[in-house]
């Protein structure tokens, strides 16, 4: 059942055409190979929507083996010795823990992300959109471009997740390009560029973070990092190392993804004038128009896991210590369970898509990122009404993160 698969060539995450338009090629992978070993790095590349949702419940796989079994053991060679800061960073935030551990991490830092508590930050959310959708417009009155990734997409969620957890205005400039360096170790094998990045980057974050928490901890605000640096639950606490994981994890994890939504939302609506006309004409929501837009193009195309006892899918043994690539864009485009895949229908209903993962790991912020893209597209939907595209835009490198470069609108 692994199959043959007619553009096995054409499957490369490292070429600008496919990271364009992957979705050929996923057809092909999810008729043809639905469990299909990809050679270049060795794991399997699961397709279909049943079988990615299955596994991402499935307890005998996991984010991490480091719970069960040390990389010998799993037949691993342990990583190289310049990228400890990096992994320390990562393997101390929830989501490269396994349970117990991931148990009470997620405990501690989730009253901070319930649909209830969100929904107290709209006013705030409302109104600093207000302010950026007034720049837009300002920068465009001339008639002249401008890019709506950089005055709209990003400032938004990077404002959000930075006054939450209460850091200072001063120093939020420095939070994207840290998140972008050690988000480029996300990517299939990162080149030795890209990894020395994210080192340097994970040193600066975390000397940053442990000042600030010591400094909160002297003298606690109101703010997330104040929280978490004093917080005893139950007689629990947070380790230095996971309180500062746990914050990059929140930074990087509470922005990359929406800032993506926005840009890639809106070069979909470009590219369906039809579906965007009913947008605006209010014949179907700005809630489900976003289900369906994080469906239609994945903002995170491919999350990992590790085989922590021997699994069968689709007659295909997997064995222990290998790991399966989840294609969570290949999920979402499947018609075994979105009729009509490929089409945007922005009033789809019902839209069970993967693009907030399921099981444990489901994401912690999504009632968050629903927050900000709905005001943000209610706000741009209102207030531009005219908004259209400038200029072709351009994808970034990288596949797993799927997002682009710049997107230049007139307004
Ligand atoms: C549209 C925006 C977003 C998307 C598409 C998204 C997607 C995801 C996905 C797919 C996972 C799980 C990965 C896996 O199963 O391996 C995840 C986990 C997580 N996300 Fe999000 N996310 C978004 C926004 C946010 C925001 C705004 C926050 C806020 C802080 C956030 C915080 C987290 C955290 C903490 C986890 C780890 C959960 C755990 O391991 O238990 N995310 N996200």
């Amino acid at each position: 059942m692994t199959g043959s698969l007619a553009s096995a060539p054409a499957f490369d995450p490292w070429s600008p055409e496919f990271v364009a338009w992957p979705y050929d090629v996923f057809a092909d992978l999810r008729e043809n190979a639905p469990v299909w070993r990809f050679e270049r790095t060795g794991q399997w590349v699961i397709s279909r929507h049943a079988d990615v949702d299955a596994l991402l419940r499935d307890r005998r796989l996991g984010r991490s083996y480091l719970h069960v079994a040390t990389h010998e053991e799993m037949g691993h060679e342990p990583p190289a010795d310049h990228l400890e800061p990096f992994w320390t960073l990562n393997n101390n935030g929830m989501l490269d823990r396994e349970p117990p551990d991931h148990t009470r991490l997620r405990r501690l830092v989730s009253k901070a992300f319930t649909p209830r508590t969100v929904e107290r930050l709209a006013p705030w959310v409302r109104s600093y959109t207000e302010g950026l959708v007034s720049q837009l417009l300002d920068a465009g009155s001339d008639g002249s471009p401008v890019d709506l990734i950089q005055t709209v997409a990003e400032p938004l969620p990077v404002a959000v997740i930075a006054e939450m957890l209460g850091i200072p205005e001063a120093d939020r400039h420095l939070l994207r390009p840290w998140s972008a360096d050690i988000c480029g170790m996300y990517e299939l094998r990162p080149s030795a560029q890209a990894q020395d990045k994210a080192v340097r980057a994970s040193i600066e974050f975390t000397d940053y973070l442990v000042a600030l928490a010591a400094e909160r901890r002297q003298n606690p605000g109101d703010d997330l990092i104040s929280a978490l640096a004093t917080v005893v639950d139950a007689g629990d606490q947070l380790t230095d190392p996971e309180l500062v994981g746990t914050c990059v994890l929140l930074l990087n994890a509470g922005h990359e993804a929406t800032v993506n939504v926005t840009g890639n939302g809106w070069w979909a609506l470009f590219r369906n004038p039809s579906e965007l006309a009913r947008l605006r004409d209010g014949e179907v929501g700005v809630g489900s128009a976003i289900e369906e837009l994080m469906r239609w193009d994945t903002p995170l195309q491919l999350f990992e896991r590790w085989v922590l006892e021997d699994i069968e899918v689709h007659g295909v043994r997997i064995p222990r210590g290998d790991e399966v690539a989840l294609l969570f864009g290949s999920a979402n485009r499947d018609s075994a369970v979105f009729p009509d895949a490929s089409r945007l229908d922005l009033g789809r209903t019902p839209n069970p898509h993967i693009s907030f993962s399921a099981g444990i790991h489901y994401c912690l912020g999504a009632p968050l990122a629903r927050l900000e893209l709905g005001t943000s597209f209610e706000t741009m939907l209102r207030r531009v009404p005219g908004l259209s595209l400038a200029e072709e835009p351009r994808w970034k490198g990288g596949f797993v993160i799927r997002g682009l470069d710049a997107l230049q609108v007139t307004v």
